[in-house]
């Protein structure tokens, strides 16, 4: 062999194979002393003096942040409610579309003629003739009738575009339409494209 003399060859062979007893390069052994320190710290801050948060606990904190900024969002949305106007938006119409097939069909009907839930297109309203009272029937729902409360299920903007949706609907008279749940007509139906 040429390499015989090679003074970082060392002494063992195995089946021909040798070995080279080369130097790290610096830089790679203080990488890696560094590894060493980081990890000790680590240790110490996180799981033997307790100092960080661990990821579990770093995910419920921000949950809880996350929870608070949507219950602020609903809180706020409860109270624009009351003044809100239906929306004459085409794209807002077209996402209370959506909506109402995904969500709202299965219960009321494709043209909301009613089938579990009421008839949404009459003059008889269960719960108030007013948008404000579409809102908040979408909003907080009647568990104890099987009307699904919707607030944390869809966003405003989706409740928002539904009932704006709904709005459109009204007056709309679409074949064997279940028949009315209140004995008499509430306030008289405004609809916005008469
Ligand atoms: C699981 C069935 C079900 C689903 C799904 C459902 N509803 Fe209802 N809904 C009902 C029932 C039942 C009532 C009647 C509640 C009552 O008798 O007080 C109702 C009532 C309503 C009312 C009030 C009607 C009135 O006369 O005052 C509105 C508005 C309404 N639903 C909108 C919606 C919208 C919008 C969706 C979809 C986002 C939806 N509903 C999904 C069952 C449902």
């Amino acid at each position: 062999m040429n390499n015989e003399k090679d003074p970082l060859l060392l002494d063992h062979e195995a089946d021909g194979i040798r070995e080279l007893d080369n130097q790290l390069p610096r830089w790679w052994v203080w990488l890696f002393n560094l590894t060493i320190f980081f990890a000790g710290a680590y240790l110490l801050y996180y799981h033997v003096f307790d100092r960080g948060a661990l990821m579990a606990a770093e995910y419920r904190q921000e949950m809880e942040v996350g929870e608070k900024v949507k219950q602020a969002a609903l809180d706020r949305f409860e109270k624009e409610m009351l003044t809100m106007a239906p929306s004459t938006d085409a794209a807002v119409l077209e996402e209370g579309k959506q909506v109402f097939t995904v969500n709202c069909v299965a219960c009321h009907r494709a043209d909301a003629g009613g089938l579990v839930g009421p008839n949404l297109t009459d003059d008889y309203w269960i719960h108030g003739s007013e948008f404000k009272d579409t809102l908040q029937t979408i909003s907080n729902g009647v568990p104890e009738k099987g009307m699904v409360t919707w607030k944390g299920l869809l966003k405003p903007t989706q409740i928002y575009a539904v009932a704006s949706y709904i709005y459109t609907l009204r007056g709309s008279n679409p074949p064997n339409p279940k028949p009315p749940e209140n004995t008499a007509p509430a306030t008289p139906q405004v609809n916005i494209y008469e």
